[in-house]
């Protein structure tokens, strides 16, 4: 792919003249755009750049150890990077909350206080890294529904950090552009293909008060929904899909006993652009696979639906 390699190569070497021997700081979501923003600022000046990872316990199963894989001390990039285990934080300021944009404006302003802090530990920074693509620079595509629903999204930190100038090297790609830039710079699949997750992640994939056994429950349902999709091969078909805990509780029977456990709900959607979408046809026998492993693998589960809800009049996510 000679055009993404120019683009890497030329990238890597401005960011370095305009750079120079300046203090540059990300904050890293793992999720692609923030990936390689970090990637190419590395490749570019090395530990000149601080990475933050603010882990707030709503992250996908195993999600902060793969990113951690990949930019810590162990992965193969040279540069600065601060994991904040922050869950016991995010999970006191939830606790008892209920109310859907309360809970996406506690975990976005709990965010900002956490990576303020970091930031504040490092010292001044010249550059702040922001993986603006070209759709967020033309203000279309995701994460712009923000009258439907507040979206809180690593990218609006400037007003919090002391610093000089924004650096935003993916600001005249597409977001295909970005995952072929990922892959030659030698970003894992995993990371690259990444399907889009909110930035309040679980917290608005549990209906209602989110506690750690509640994001256990949903992080392993989800993590079989996903690995059955694998299996099946159907991954790329699909536009999004999820597992999320509904907040309800139903009668069931296992064994002689009977139980009163959660329903989980599993989503699957096709979409352009998402601002509208429809179910996607999951096949029967995957569906029905992914239901036995859940109520056996999962405790707390007694029960699977799945969401044939287009959007409008649903949305993509349940909160
Ligand atoms: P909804 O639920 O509004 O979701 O139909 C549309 C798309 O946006 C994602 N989404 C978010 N992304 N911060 C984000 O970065 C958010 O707060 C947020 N809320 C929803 C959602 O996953 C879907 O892809």
């Amino acid at each position: 792919d000679w055009k993404m390699d120019s683009f890497v190569d030329n990238t890597i070497k401005s960011l370095r003249t305009k750079i120079g021997s300046g203090k540059v700081l990300c904050a890293l979501s793992g999720g692609v755009d923030s990936s390689v923003a970090a990637v190419l600022l590395a490749k570019a000046v090395g530990k000149q750049l601080t990475c933050v990872f603010v882990d707030h316990g709503l992250l996908r199963k195993d999600e902060g150890d793969e990113v951690e894989a990949v930019f810590g001390p162990d992965g193969p990039y040279d540069l600065n990077f601060i994991r904040v285990n922050a869950q016991e934080r995010f999970y006191e300021k939830l606790k008892g909350v209920e109310e859907p944009e309360r809970k996406r404006k506690i975990i976005g302003e709990e965010f900002i206080r956490v990576f303020e802090e970091e930031a504040k530990k490092i010292g001044a920074v010249d550059y702040l890294v922001q993986g603006t693509i070209y759709p967020d620079v033309i203000e279309s595509g995701l994460g712009k529904s923000a009258t439907i629903k507040s979206h809180h999204n690593v990218g609006g930190l400037p007003d919090y950090v002391d610093f000089k100038e924004i650096v935003e090297p993916l600001r005249d790609l597409f977001k295909d552009e970005v995952r072929r830039a990922g892959l030659e710079l030698g970003i894992p699949e995993y990371l690259v293909y990444r399907q889009p997750f909110p930035g309040p992640g679980l917290g608005i994939r549990i209906i209602g008060e989110v506690t750690a056994e509640k994001v256990r429950i949903v992080q392993e349902a989800d993590f079989i929904y996903r690995d059955e999709i694998a299996k099946a091969g159907i991954a790329s078909n699909l536009g999004q899909y999820f597992a999320a805990l509904t907040n309800m509780r139903s009668v069931g029977v296992m064994g002689d006993e009977r139980t009163y456990d959660y329903a989980i709900a599993l989503r699957a959607v096709n979409t352009v652009d998402f601002m509208t979408a429809e179910a996607a046809q999951i096949p029967w026998e995957v569906l029905n696979k992914v239901a036995n492993r859940i109520v056996n693998e999962v405790k707390g589960v007694n029960r699977v639906l799945y969401d044939c809800t287009g959007k409008p009049p649903a949305t993509i996510e349940f909160e």
